[in-house]
């Protein structure tokens, strides 16, 4: 079948990474018979050079009439050192996750037997470790107004707010999870001390009301980031909002012990994103160093995401494969020969 994907590549090492991607969904397409049909547009840090805006709304119409989006890594240093830029390429995925709704953000956190010895946590605590966090991407301190200066600027806020409205949706997207694994759902705030956690618990509390089939717990943001590193196999679906999300994400990717495989969904009202959840890597870029298995196993997810399950399967074995034989990158294994592109091809080779 025909099936229309936009690529966006982005920044650092994404142009590298999303082409490995490419090669193995150009096999699939072969194998399975498909026709996908590529669009790339501009994103980051590369679309304010070409056209000033981090999220042109060229790059969004492609998107808008793709079937789904499969996008690299956004940032550059030269705006990272400078707070004051009017302009940042963060504000092109901001921009992205606003104007497609994209309100959930899922990242699976599997470990590999594989690469088990390079968590920093000892191997029988995260030996068949298997949970989804959904993150809330469209709210909260994210996006609440108002933000900003005072006058005199020596004061600066930020607001966090969410609606009824915004909650429900991403916690009952939650139980959706939770129902089709393991019926484990952990809630998680900090309803002790801020409001929109307290609107996030009665929420919560009310759909789980009308849901027993879902064993749900409440916990607060502190005990939950200390939990996920002593006892990460306890989980199997977590739901938070969208800072909370960011923060314990980044936390769970170590779990895994690399940051380089883990892949993302983000879902929401219009055509769906998948990518990998590290950044742009600049200090890698061009050099055939970078890990492209977060993003392939992204556009992996993007096809079980539009009902390719045998090939997300085929691309998912392919990669235990290559974790199993070798083919790695140097973050992987630092005697590795292997570099982006040989990954890449392997991965191709060994799907046809
Ligand atoms: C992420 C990133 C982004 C976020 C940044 C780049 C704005 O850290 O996707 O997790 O904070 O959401
Ligand atoms: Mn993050």
């Amino acid at each position: 079948m025909n099936f229309k994907i936009a690529l966006l590549p982005g920044d650092g090492i994404g142009p590298e990474i999303v082409e490995q991607a490419v090669k193995v969904l150009n096999v699939i397409a072969e194998k399975y018979d498909h026709k996908f049909e590529y669009s790339e547009a501009l994103v980051g840090a590369v679309a304010i050079d070409r056209t000033g805006n981090p999220f042109p709304d060229e790059t969004y119409e492609i998107c808008r009439t793709s079937d789904a989006v499969l996008f690299g890594a956004i940032g550059d240093p030269k705006y990272d050192n400078d707070p004051k830029a009017k302009v940042r390429p963060e504000q092109g995925l901001l921009a992205m996750r606003k104007r497609l709704g994209l309100f959930a953000n899922i990242r699976p956190v599997k470990s590999y037997e594989a690469l088990i010895h390079m968590s920093p946590l000892k191997s029988d605590l995260i030996k068949d470790v298997d949970f989804v966090v959904i993150r809330e991407l469209t709210g909260g301190i994210y996006f609440g107004e108002p933000r900003g200066r005072t006058e005199d600027g020596n004061t600066a806020f930020d607001s966090c707010v969410y609606t009824r409205h915004e909650v429900e949706r991403i916690v009952e997207l939650g139980f959706k999870y939770a129902r089709e694994r393991n019926g484990n759902l952990t809630v998680v705030d900090k309803a002790n001390v801020l409001a929109t956690s307290r609107l996030w618990r009665e929420v919560a509390q009310e759909i789980s009301g009308r849901n027993s089939d879902v064993k749900m717990e409440l916990m607060f943001v502190d005990n939950a980031a200390m939990q996920l590193i002593q006892f990460p196999k306890r989980f199997d679906v977590i739901v938070t909002e969208n800072m909370f999300g960011d923060i314990l994400t980044d936390e769970a990717s170590v779990i895994t012990g690399s940051l380089g495989l883990l892949p993302s969904a983000s879902i929401g009202l219009q055509t769906s994103v998948f990518e990998p959840i590290h950044g742009s890597w600049p200090e890698a870029a061009g050099k055939n160093i970078a890990n492209p298995l977060g993003t392939v196993l992204s556009a992996a997810m993007l096809l079980e995401y539009n009902g390719f399950s045998n090939e997300a399967s085929a691309i998912e074995d392919a990669v235990a494969r290559s974790l199993t034989e070798g083919v790695v990158t140097p973050d992987i294994d630092a005697k590795s020969k292997f570099g982006t592109s040989d990954v890449g091809d392997w991965l191709a080779g060994n799907i046809q």
